[in-house]
């Protein structure tokens, strides 16, 4: 494992990284789960006017706004796909929402990200599926982008945590 993959459990909006990715919706409109809690804790006035000048992002893609009131720098806020069986292009869809992030990351010079379970609540998708996906990914990208010296994933509940925490214990 890259020693500058780590695992926390808590709430992202309380991280003090460069910038803390978002699970969002397509119009960008805030939610539910982790969006609705980045929504509430940078300002829910001022997020919704950045991500209504942005417009929208496709699925798989990712977009940047200041983070107004949270200790981070910014938001990446990148659209994970709807679980729909596993037929539907999610694997690579949610790749490219960790590819994406970080290259938007690297772009803006940030050396530190953190990222929730994307696409992992409401989108339903396996978390047992996911977690290799996300860890191989990041993996693979943290190669080349030297640069970006931390990368967290943020974990709600311990049970998460020890899935992200195997997994990456069995990439050594
Ligand atoms: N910090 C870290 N992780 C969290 C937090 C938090 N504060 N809150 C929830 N999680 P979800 P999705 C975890 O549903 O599946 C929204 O309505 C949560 O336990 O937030 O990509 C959007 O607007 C889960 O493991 O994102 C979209 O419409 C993970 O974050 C839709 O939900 C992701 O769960 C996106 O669904």
């Amino acid at each position: 494992m890259d020693d500058r993959i780590s695992v926390w459990v808590g709430d992202i909006t309380t991280l003090k990284v460069d910038a803390i990715v978002n699970a969002a919706n397509p119009q960008l409109a805030g939610g539910g789960g982790v969006d609705g809690a980045i929504h509430r804790a940078a300002g829910a006035e001022q997020l919704q006017q950045a991500c209504r000048q942005i417009g929208g992002c496709a699925t798989g893609q990712a977009v940047l706004t200041p983070a107004f009131k949270l200790p981070a720098k910014a938001i990446i806020h990148t659209v994970g796909p709807v679980w729909q069986g596993g037929q539907n292009n999610e694997a690579q869809l949610l790749r490219s929402c960790y590819s994406e992030s970080l290259i938007l990351a690297v772009k803006e010079g940030f050396r530190s990200v953190a990222f929730p379970a994307i696409s992992c609540g409401v989108y339903g998708y396996p978390v047992q599926q996911a977690v290799p996906l996300a860890c191989e990914e990041v993996e693979r990208c943290l190669e080349s982008f030297l640069m970006i010296k931390k990368v967290v994933f943020v974990c709600f509940d311990e049970a998460m945590a020890q899935c992200y925490e195997s997994q990456l214990a069995s990439m050594d």
